[in-house]
C-alpha cells in the first residue's frame, strides 16, 4: 500500500521528466520488492533510513505526512555517545592531512596532478560554447574531463539561512549565533545568517535582528541576509547587514506560494531594493528558485530561468545563485539550463544551489564546475529545505562539497575537520544525524584507516 502510494507520488512529481520516470519507477518498484522481500524474510521496515536518497525521497513522500521517525539512534543533546572519532582528534589538521594521503595513496591518486588544473570561465562566456573552448583547452593541457575545474571555489555556506529556516523547532538564537561562529572559524568566506522576511511566514528566523546585532564584530567571512522587499532591506541594513540577497522564482507557483507574488511582481520588488542598495553601496545577490524543476509545474525551461536570470543582473545582482530547490535535476537538466543562462550572464557571476532531495547534488555540482562555475552553495550537515517547496530535503552538505573539492585538487581555505564540528554541534541541538555522507563516513574513520 505504502509502496503503491510512493510509486504513485514519484510519478505524479516525475511526470514532468517524461521517459526519466519510467527508469525511476522501475528502480523504485525493484527496491521495495527488494525491500518487501528482505522484510518478510527479516522483518526489515521501509525505514527513512535509506541508504538512497531517490528512494528516501520517495518514501518521504509516501509517507504523506511526513511524520515517519528517522530509524537510526541518534544521541540527544549534550550526549557523547556515538561518537568513534574524539572531537579533539579530528579538529587537527594533521589528523586529516594523514586520512587523506593514506586514502589518496592507497588509491593510487596523486593529489599534485590534479592540482595543475585551469580555468575556462571567461572564454567559456566569451565564445558562448564552452563545450569547444574546454575541451581543446584540456586536450592541450591534460584532464579532458577534470581540466576546465577552477583552481579556487568559494563555498557559500547558507545552513544558519536555508538549514535553520526550516526546521519545526524554533532554533534559540544564541545557538544560531554559535553556529556562525563556528562556521566562520572553519575558513568559510560567505556565511548566510538570516533573513529579514515577515516572521508570520518565517518565524524560525523570526530573531534576524538578534543575530545580526550579535555577530556584527565576527571577523573573516561576510554575512549577506535575505531581503524580499525593502521593508526586509532596511530592517536588515539596520541591523548591521552588509549585503544581502533578493529571491525570485522562475516558476509562477512557487513565486506565488513562497512570496505571494508573481515573477514580474518580484522582478519589481527587486529591482527597488536593488536602488537603495546601489545608493547605499551594499552588494546584492539574487537567487533564482526552481530552475529545473517545480513542486507544482514540474519541469522548469532553461529559457524561463535565463529570463530571469538576465533581468537580475541587469538590475545590478552581483552573483546569481540557481536554486533546484526541491533537488529533482540531474545533469541533464542543469547542463542545458545553465547553457541557458550563460548565454546571458557572464559565468563569473554564477552559482549553483543545490539541494539534495534525489542525491544528484555532488554531480550536478561536478557539472557546473566543468562547465566553469566557481561559487557553490551548500549548508553544514546538509540542512536546509524550503518551508514552501514540501517535501524537498536539505542542500547538499558543506562537509561533502569540501570532501570532493579536496579530491579534485581545488582550493576552498576550508578547514574540513572544523566543519565537521559545526555541523555535529548543530545535529546535536536538533538531535538528529548529519546529512553528510563524509561527516558520518569520517566520524568512524578508526575503522577505515585502519584498513588502508
Ligand atoms: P505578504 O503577506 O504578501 O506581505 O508577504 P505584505 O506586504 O502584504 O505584508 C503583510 C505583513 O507582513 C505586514 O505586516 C507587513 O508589514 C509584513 P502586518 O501589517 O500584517 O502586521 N511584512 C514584513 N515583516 C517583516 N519583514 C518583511 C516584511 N514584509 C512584509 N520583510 C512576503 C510577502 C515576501 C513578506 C512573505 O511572503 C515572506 O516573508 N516570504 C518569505 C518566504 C521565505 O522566506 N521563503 C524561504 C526563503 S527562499 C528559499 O529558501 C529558496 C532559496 O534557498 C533558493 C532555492 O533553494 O531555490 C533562496
Ligand atoms: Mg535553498
Amino acid at each position: 500500500m505504502l509502496a503503491q502510494r510512493a510509486l504513485d507520488e514519484v510519478s505524479r512529481r516525475g511526470a514532468f521528466f517524461g521517459r526519466e520516470v519510467v527508469s525511476l519507477k522501475a528502480d523504485v518498484r525493484g527496491a521495495l520488492a527488494f525491500i518487501g522481500a528482505s522484510g518478510a524474510r527479516g522483518g526489515i521496515m521501509l525505514e527513512r533510513s535509506s541508504s538512497s536518497s531517490a528512494a528516501s525521497a520517495a518514501d518521504e513522500i509516501g509517507a504523506g505526512d511526513g511524520s515517519g521517525e528517522c530509524s537510526t539512534r541518534y544521541p540527544r543533546r549534550g550526549s557523547d555517545q556515538g561518537y568513534s572519532v574524539p572531537w579533539s582528534r579530528y579538529s587537527s589538521n594533521r589528523y586529516w592531512d594523514t586520512l587523506f594521503n593514506r586514502t589518496c595513496g592507497s588509491l593510487g591518486w596523486d593529489l599534485k596532478a590534479t592540482n595543475n588544473v585551469n580555468v575556462c570561465n571567461a572564454r567559456c562566456f566569451s565564445t558562448r560554447d564552452y563545450t569547444s573552448q574546454c575541451v581543446e583547452k584540456n586536450t592541450r593541457e591534460g584532464g579532458k574531463l577534470l581540466g576546465s575545474i577552477p583552481r579556487y571555489v568559494k563555498i557559500i555556506e547558507v545552513g544558519p539561512r536555508d538549514g535553520l529556516q526550516n526546521e519545526k523547532d524554533i532554533v534559540p538564537t544564541k545557538v544560531k549565533i554559535e553556529l556562525i561562529k563556528m562556521l566562520v572559524s572553519s575558513g568559510l568566506p560567505v556565511v548566510e545568517a538570516t533573513s529579514f522576511v515577515s516572521p508570520k511566514w518565517v518565524p524560525q528566523l523570526g530573531d534576524a535582528k538578534d543575530v545580526m546585532e550579535a555577530i556584527q564584530n565576527v571577523e573573516g567571512a561576510r554575512f549577506p541576509v535575505l531581503t524580499p522587499n525593502l521593508k526586509g532591506f532596511e530592517a536588515a541594513v539596520a541591523a548591521g547587514a552588509k549585503e544581502v540577497a533578493v529571491f525570485a522564482s522562475a516558476s509562477e507557483s512557487f513565486s506565488k506560494s513562497n512570496i505571494n507574488c508573481s515573477i514580474e511582481e518580484s522582478l519589481k520588488r527587486y529591482h527597488d531594493v536593488s536602488l537603495a542598495a546601489e545608493k547605499a553601496s551594499i552588494p546584492i545577490r539574487g537567487y533564482i528558485s526552481c530552475v529545473v524543476g517545480c513542486p507544482v509545474e514540474g519541469k522548469v525551461p532553461p529559457a524561463k530561468v535565463a529570463y530571469v536570470a538576465e533581468k537580475l543582473y541587469e538590475m545590478g545582482c552581483s552573483e546569481i545563485s540557481l536554486g533546484d530547490t526541491i533537488g529533482v535535476g540531474t545533469p541533464g537538466t542543469v547542463v542545458p539550463m545553465l547553457e541557458a543562462v550563460m548565454n546571458v550572464v557572464p559565468v563569473d557571476k554564477l552559482a549553483v544551489h543545490f539541494h539534495d532531495t534525489y542525491g544528484q547534488a555532488l554531480s550536478n555540482i561536478l557539472a557546473s564546475l566543468q562547465m566553469g562555475i566557481a561559487t557553490v552553495d551548500s549548508s553544514v550537515a546538509g540542512l536546509g529545505g524550503c518551508p514552501y517547496a514540501k517535501g524537498a530535503s536539505g542542500n547538499v552538505a558543506t562537509e561533502d562539497v569540501v570532501y570532493m573539492l579536496y579530491g579534485l585538487g581545488v582550493k576552498t581555505n576550508v578547514d574540513l575537520g572544523k566543519v565537521m564540528l559545526a555541523g555535529d554541534f548543530i545535529c546535536r541541538h536538533l538531535g538528529r544525524p548529519s546529512h553528510s555522507k563524509t561527516a558520518t563516513a569520517l566520524r568512524t574513520s578508526t575503522a577505515h584507516v585502519s584498513k588502508l
